[in-house]
């Protein structure tokens, strides 16, 4: 079949004097052949060559015997340093649909549709681009991890990225995209489960899935061998869930997507970490313009940006205020930034089943009892820069104890670092918090905080 394919190829090898890498008339031509006569008419050593394309010596020296069949990178790198147009990429395109189609390959494409609307986050792409494109010299697995807060658009951003990736040529194998439906408490999915769906996404038949998690693992890692695959794993609940789903050879990747900090990750996988902020304001006003049309928005510009700064730049808020506007059609924009003056109405803003409110219950709901009332609590100071000392005095508890409940919070994204002693609640968790607070505090345990706070600042 090699033999064959490369010999058909001949028809697309460029014929400018130079860059002709055909073997002598008569001799076999495999995609290894071609490859050692055109190293050898530039005068190149297996070393020299290794070195341009940026793959250690052993593995040119096995493409070149044919001991191992070229990948499409591999070809890719090699039409580059041998100056041959796109002489080999053709080859090992077409060597791998073959191989394809001989061994039956399911070509998954499970990414959801991208954004029509997608905004900003150009340096986010730019940073998942250069991970996910990965060092080819190395035989890790690029894992990029997407972390913030809820509805900060991680999803959105890992879906356009790896749009971005195909749309570019890499992961022609094919792309798979899982929800894990964490964090709620109880519902993350089990990887037992999850691998099972891959394997069969991937055309493993029913009877040849394993019946434990160990084998099941393993079996997805060898049918992804030699495959150009990108995972996407949205909305990861914690380490432990990942890392049984991991590829185990270079030529795929994996972005995770997260509302927690899945520590553990960087130092098993050098997991390359982004934490989403939330969006400029120029970003969060062309959000909400993408949304209700220019018509709306050009007859009140200042309403929009209002209307923005009420959201806190919240991707989820401001598309759910967005629709909002346009499923009212007698609201204007300057009358829900209106009615959105009370931050309290704020956490209210819903479309259909969607309601910001809840997107929050759900990481407030994995948080531990102390980890919550220390939230609670935080709601209640009108600072929005807070340090160990203020939430020891605040929740009446030691500063190593806040310490340990600021960081848990941190890790759920409910709280972020200011800088180096002070973290910050982004404007809707602060409301947030003060609203569960009225709920789940008596008063008496509210005022006492509340005492307890303003000792603290006078002192
Ligand atoms: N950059 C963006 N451009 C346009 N829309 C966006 C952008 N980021 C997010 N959105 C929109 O904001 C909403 C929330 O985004 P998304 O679901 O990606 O957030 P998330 O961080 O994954 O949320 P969760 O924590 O619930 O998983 C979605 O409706 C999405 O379409
Ligand atoms: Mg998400």
């Amino acid at each position: 079949m090699l033999r064959e394919l490369t010999q058909c190829s001949e028809a697309t090898q460029p014929s400018r004097e130079g860059t002709d890498c055909r073997p002598a008339v008569g001799a076999p031509a495999t995609f290894g052949q071609l490859l050692r006569a055109r190293r050898q008419q530039l005068g190149l050593s297996l070393a020299q060559l290794a070195s341009r394309v940026h793959f250690d010596r052993g593995h040119v020296s096995k493409v070149e015997t044919d001991k191992r069949p070229p990948s499409v990178t591999f070809a890719e790198a090699c039409d580059r340093a041998l100056n041959v147009g796109n002489t080999f990429t053709t080859i090992a395109t077409a060597l791998e649909a073959a191989a394809r189609q001989q061994q039956g390959w399911v070509h998954p494409a499970q990414l959801p549709a991208a954004k029509h609307n997608f905004v900003g986050r150009r340096r986010y792409l730019d940073r998942l681009d250069r991970v996910l494109h990965g060092d080819e010299q190395s035989l890790a697995v690029p894992v990029a991890v997407i972390n913030g807060p809820p509805g900060m658009g991680k999803t959105s951003l890992a879906v356009q990225s790896a749009h971005r990736a195909v749309n570019d040529g890499h992961f022609a194998d094919g792309q798979l995209f899982v929800n894990l439906r964490g964090p709620g408490p109880g519902t993350a999915a089990a990887p037992f489960d999850v691998l099972e769906d891959l394997l069969r996404a991937l055309g493993v038949p029913t009877e040849h899935i394993p019946a434990d998690l160990d084998q099941r693992a393993a079996t997805f890692r060898s049918a992804l061998h030699g495959r150009e695959i990108l995972l996407v794993l949205d909305n990861a609940a914690d380490t432990q869930q990942i890392l049984p789903l991991l590829p185990g050879s270079p030529g795929c990747a994996v972005v995770v997507t997260s509302r927690s900090r899945l520590p553990g990750l960087i130092s098993q996988v050098g997991a390359v970490t982004l934490t989403l902020p939330e969006l400029s304001r120029p970003e969060a006003v062309l959000l909400i313009r993408s949304i209700i049309g220019d018509v709306r928005a050009d007859a009140d510009p200042a309403a929009v940006a209002v209307l923005a700064e009420r959201c806190g730049h919240l991707p989820l808020a401001l598309v759910l205020a967005a629709e909002h506007i346009v499923s009212h059609r007698h609201h204007s924009t300057g009358t829900l930034a209106t009615d959105l003056k009370p931050e309290h109405a704020r956490l209210d803003l819903a479309a259909g089943e969607v309601v910001l409110r809840h997107a929050f219950d759900t990481s407030y709901k994995t948080l531990d009892v102390q980890t919550a009332r220390m939230f609670r609590l935080l709601g209640l100071l009108p600072s929005y820069t807070i340090n160990a000392d203020a939430a020891a005095a605040t929740a009446g508890v030691s500063q190593d104890e806040a310490s340990l409940l600021l960081r848990n919070l941190a890790s759920a994204h409910l709280i972020r670092h200011h800088d180096e002693c002070h973290y910050q609640l982004h404007d809707l968790l602060r409301v947030y918090a003060a609203e569960l607070a009225k709920h789940l505090d008596t008063e008496s345990e509210r005022t006492k905080a509340m005492r307890r706070a303003a000792d603290f600042y006078l002192r």
